[in-house]
């Protein structure tokens, strides 16, 4: 390696090895500057910011939407990238929903959070979203479980009260064919697929991203049908 080339590679290891230190001293800068607008609105220098409206109740007691990120070693750099760019939009189509689900990460390893955190530390302060080590397996009861796959010979028609939809955190590009559905076998979970083909006759893709099958099952809760739901959220050919 020539000379440079150690320079480049010396100087991107410290800036990874700084990274905690800097998620750290940005949330402290954003705390104080928190703190310190606290005391302006309270001294009545700044006007207090309206109140937020209080969200509607959730409608579906004890629903909620898994997303398994157990796949963190069949994506390149890239793909994991582009996952982290999806859970964001999930996590911000459920904050401003007007109807949402509870959303939980799991199989979060150390490779993933590492891309999480490369894009600042703020999915730490989310909420209605739990990053958990473990698997669904550990988590929840195999028979409230759903494993939501394009795969399943089984059609969603209604989100049920009680069941743990599991959307499978991958970007694959349909490299890993029926990898989801294989794996709900495996371990004896029930699978099912979205009614895309009922609803949008002209569908060139029946795989969806994480993203949209997540959008799609929150625009379900807020129409209660698959039709408008997926009309709002799926870009339609002109
Ligand atoms: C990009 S897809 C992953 C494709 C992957 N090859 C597989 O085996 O599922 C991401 C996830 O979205 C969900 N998904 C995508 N299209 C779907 C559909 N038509 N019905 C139900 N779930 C779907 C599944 O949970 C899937 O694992």
């Amino acid at each position: 390696l020539g000379k440079n080339a150690i320079k480049r590679i010396l100087k991107e290891e410290l800036w990874e090895a700084s990274r905690p230190k800097r998620i750290q001293h940005q949330r402290e800068k954003d705390k104080l500057k928190r703190a310190e607008r606290r005391k302006l609105i309270e001294d009545g220098v700044l006007e207090p910011p309206p109140k937020r409206q209080r969200r509607p109740e959730i409608t579906l007691a004890n629903t909620n939407i898994v997303l398994d990120c157990s796949f963190s070693d069949k994506m390149i750099p890239k793909e994991l990238q582009s996952l982290q760019s999806q859970i964001v939009r999930c996590h911000s189509a459920n904050r401003t929903a007007p109807l949402s689900m509870p959303l939980t990460i799991t199989s979060f390893d150390d490779a993933f959070e590492k891309v999480m955190d490369k894009k600042g530390g703020s999915w730490t302060n989310w909420k209605n979203v739990k990053f958990e080590r473990k698997s669904y397996t550990e988590l929840y009861d195999k028979k409230d479980l759903v494993y939501l796959s394009a795969d399943s010979e089984n059609v969603i028609h209604e989100l049920e009260e009680g069941k743990t939809y599991i959307i499978g955190g991958i970007v694959d590009k349909n490299r890993y064919k029926g990898l989801c559905q294989e794996k709900a076998t495996k371990e004896g979970i029930a699978t099912a697929r979205l009614p895309i083909g009922e609803y949008l006759q002209m569908a060139s893709r029946k795989v969806l991203t994480v993203n949209h099958v997540f959008e799609i099952m929150i625009k379900w809760l807020e129409h209660k049908d698959w039709e408008k739901a997926f009309m709002e959220v799926i870009p339609q050919r002109k």
